[in-house]
């Protein structure tokens, strides 16, 4: 008899469907992401990684900038009750977060916005930024030094990045770094496979 193909699997405590999925496939046939948020990406399993040994105090407030579907602001959610609010310039990237949340059973809010639009008024009401694969382009190295430089300035006690570690990641590292103490880390998780990446971190808000 032939096996079903597996439709969704979980991974350090996040349940993620996969594109086979009918309620994915219903989304993807009505919307689509433009700017690489058809997917959800390797480097958010390695944040969540990160983030499940280093922790997070219960009921903090989380940005997600560049969420796409929003694992690593659910995986914060869910674990340590985070607030999260999930950013992206990319509208259509909210029906997937949205079904994500659901089958999670955590509320994520959403705010459409550029990295160049997130103003300093909200990130004045968040404790912790958070991204996951989104220096992909040489052309986003400023608008995200900016965005971090920004939000330490408006008080957030700590900044996480992740990437698989491309150019434009490790020129905002360098930028960053240059201005602001803090650490590029290298970084593995097991979960849902064996996943390498580089992590970004700023601030001393992490346990
Ligand atoms: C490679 S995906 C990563 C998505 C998610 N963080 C993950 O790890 O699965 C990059 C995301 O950044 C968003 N993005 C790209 N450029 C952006 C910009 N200038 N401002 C805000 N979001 C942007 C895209 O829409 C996309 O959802």
């Amino acid at each position: 008899m032939k096996r079903k193909a597996r439709q969704e699997f979980q991974a350090h405590g996040v349940r993620a469907l996969l594109s086979r999925h009918p309620a994915v496939r219903r989304l993807k046939r009505e919307r689509f992401p433009t700017q690489h948020g058809n997917r959800f990406w390797s480097s958010s399993w390695v944040l969540m990684d990160y983030l499940g040994r280093s922790g997070l105090p219960p009921a903090c407030r989380v940005i997600d900038v560049g969420c796409g579907w929003g694992l690593a602001g659910i995986f914060c959610a869910s674990r340590y009750g985070a607030r999260v609010t999930a950013v992206d310039a990319d509208p259509d990237v909210f029906p997937f977060l949205r079904l994500h949340a659901g089958v999670n059973r955590v509320d994520i809010a959403t705010l459409r916005s550029d990295f160049t639009r997130i103003t300093t008024r909200t990130l004045r009401e968040v404790d912790y930024l958070i991204g996951a694969d989104i220096c992909f382009w040489d052309s986003l190295v400023r608008p995200i030094h900016n965005l971090i430089l920004r939000a330490l300035r408006a008080g957030v006690k700590g900044v996480l990045i992740a990437d698989p570690g491309r150019s434009p990641f490790e020129a905002v590292g360098e930028s960053v770094l240059s201005r602001r103490e803090g650490e590029v880390l290298t970084w593995t998780t097991s979960r849902p496979r064996t996943m390498h990446g580089r992590i970004l971190r700023l601030g001393d808000g992490f346990r």
